[in-house]
Order: structure tokens, then sequence, then C-alpha cells
């Protein structure tokens, strides 16, 4: 396929990756207040979000949701390329790194929706499984980055 018809997609993957890593850092943030929250008992607030812990936990839930859409965002949009591209998938370590990154996505997802007083492991393992996250966010930022130089000018 023509060169320049996939690099616009390596740049909307270039932006995607950008908007969840802002999304990551403010579920960072968000999740830090509401563990100060659940230890002090005191309410955090947030601009723009009342000031009670519902406020940040529903902004945490919310770019949880939003990150996780992005993940999926990324996953098919390399996919897609990949196979339009070469036609088969597996070209560097890019694809064990973007379906390590969506596993633990999934796995973290699906485990805040079971936090509850009765399961206190179920809140360690989502915390557990996030900070992997981060190095794995690193990782497949790197291998994605040095794949697309094949596709620039
Ligand atoms: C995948 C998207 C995510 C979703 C849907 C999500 C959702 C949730 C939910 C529902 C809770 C329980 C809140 C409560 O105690 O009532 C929670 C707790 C927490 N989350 Fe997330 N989260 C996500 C990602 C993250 C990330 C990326 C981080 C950190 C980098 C994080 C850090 C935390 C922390 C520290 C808590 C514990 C708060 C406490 O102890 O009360 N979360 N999350
Ligand atoms: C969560 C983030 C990401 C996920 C889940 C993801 C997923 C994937 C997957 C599964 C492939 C197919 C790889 C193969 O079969 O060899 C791929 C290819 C690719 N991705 Fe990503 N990706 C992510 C982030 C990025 C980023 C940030 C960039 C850089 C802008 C990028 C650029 C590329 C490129 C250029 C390819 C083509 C691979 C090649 O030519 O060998 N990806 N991606």
């Amino acid at each position: 396929m023509h060169l320049p018809s996939f690099l616009w997609l390596w740049k909307i993957a270039a932006w995607s990756m950008g908007l969840s890593l802002l999304a990551y850092i403010m579920l960072a943030v968000t999740g830090i207040m509401m563990w100060q929250a659940r230890n002090s008992q005191s309410m955090p607030s947030f601009p723009g979000f009342p000031a009670s812990r519902g406020g940040v936990r529903s902004l945490h839930y919310t770019m949880g949701i939003s990150m996780v859409s992005l993940v999926l965002l990324l996953l098919a949009i390399g996919i897609i390329g990949t196979l339009g591209h070469f036609g088969s998938l597996g070209h560097s370590s890019h694809l064990i790194a973007g379906l390590i990154v969506v596993f633990l996505v999934l796995i973290s997802a699906v485990s805040a929706t079971q936090i509850n007083p009765s399961r206190p492991w179920v809140r360690t393992l989502h915390i557990t499984v996030n900070i992997i996250l981060c190095a794995a966010f690193a990782w497949v930022s790197w291998t994605g980055w040095t794949v697309v130089q094949k596709y620039l000018p």
C-alpha cells in the first residue's frame, strides 16, 4: 500500500499514546487521592468535580474508561496497519509489548469493578497491575517509536 497513507495512521497512534499517558497520570493522581481519603476519612476535591470522594472516584472511573478505549484503539490501529502493510503480524517485539499492555489494562479494568471492602486483595491486584503497566507503557512507546521510523519519509 502507499506509504503516506500509513503515516497518518501512525500519527493517530502517537497522539492516542500521548492521551493514554495523560489518562494514566490522572489515574495515578486520583487513585492516590482516593487512597489518602480512605486512610484519613477527609474529602478531597478536584476542580470542576463535586468536592466529595464520589467526585474523585467518578473522575478516576471516567479516565479509566478513556484509557481502556485508547489502548483498544491503538491495538486496532496496530493490527490493521501492520496487516495492510505486510499482510502478516509479528515483525518486532512491539507485538508482544502491545499485547502485554492490552492484557494488563483489561485486568486492571476488570479488577477495578470487583474492588470492595470484603475483598481487599482485589485492590492490591488493581494497584500492582497498574504499577507494572507503567513499565509496559514505556516499552510499547519505545518499540512503537522505533518501528514508526521505518515509515518516515
Ligand atoms: C484501567 C482503568 C482503571 C479503572 C476502570 C479504575 C477504577 C478504579 C476503581 C473503581 C477503584 C475503586 C475505588 C473505590 O475504592 O471505591 C479504583 C481504585 C484505585 N485505583 Fe484505579 N482504575 C483504573 C486505573 C488505575 C491506574 C492506572 C492507577 C494508577 C496508576 C489506579 C490507581 C488506583 C488506586 C491507588 C486505587 C485505590 C484507591 C483506594 O485505596 O481507595 N487505577 N480504581
Ligand atoms: C498501547 C499502545 C499500543 C498497542 C497496544 C499497539 C499494538 C500494536 C500491534 C499489536 C501491532 C502489530 C505488530 C506486529 O504484528 O508486528 C502494532 C504495530 C505498529 N505500531 Fe503499535 N501499539 C501501540 C502503540 C504504538 C505507538 C505509540 C506507536 C508509535 C507511534 C506505534 C506504532 C506502530 C507501528 C509503526 C506498527 C507497525 C509495526 C511494524 O511495521 O513492524 N504503536 N502495534
